[in-house]
């Protein structure tokens, strides 16, 4: 299963009570001192394909339980938010940031497979002259995605996946 991350926010996950990493590379190395939370970082995957592959309290169960996972004096709820494909719904973001004239671009062979784009996000604000932000543009733009689109291979894993998690 692939997905591309281009961004990771986490709250009361273990060490990061509310943590939002951008602009990931396809490739990176993570540094830091004893105890800052590296494993923490990768571990989120594997709380996330425990979870896709068993359930979300197996997931749990395996790291001690809900009191052990969610950040200790924290009191909401434990929350992952990936983002990741923004050029796979060209039409999506043309209704959510009601900008004309996106949905044509979608035919162009840089924008016809979405996974291979570099740099999305920055890709996105220009084609939407800087109208696009972060995170308030990836909501307003969430609620129009096409849920049976198969234009982008890591959109579909993540919809299957999320689909794995509600099922249970
Ligand atoms: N539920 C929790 N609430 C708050 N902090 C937590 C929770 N669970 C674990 N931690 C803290 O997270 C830290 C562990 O981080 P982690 O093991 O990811 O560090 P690391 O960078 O991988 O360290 P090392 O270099 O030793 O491998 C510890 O300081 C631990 O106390
Ligand atoms: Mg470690």
């Amino acid at each position: 299963m692939s997905i591309k991350i281009e961004s990771l926010r986490l709250k009361n996950f273990k060490a990061f009570k509310d943590i939002t990493i951008r602009d990931i590379p396809r490739m990176c190395v993570v540094v830091g001192a004893n105890g800052a939370g590296k494993s923490t970082l990768f571990d989120v995957f594997g709380f996330l394909r425990d979870s896709l592959t068993d359930n979300v309290q197996v997931a749990l169960s395996k790291r001690g339980g809900f009191k052990e996972v969610r950040t200790r004096d924290a009191d909401g709820g434990i929350e992952i938010e990936l983002k990741s494909w923004y050029f796979g719904d060209l039409a999506a973001v043309e209704t959510g940031l009601e900008i004309d004239g996106l949905t044509v671009l979608q035919t162009k062979a840089k924008y016809r497979n979405p996974d291979n784009i570099p740099h999305p996000s920055k890709e996105l604000k220009k084609v939407t002259e800087n109208r696009y932000q972060k995170v308030s543009g990836s909501r307003v733009i969430g609620k129009h995605l096409a849920l049976d689109n198969k234009r982008s291979r890591s959109f579909r894993n993540f919809i299957n996946g999320v689909r794995g998690i509600i099922a249970f």
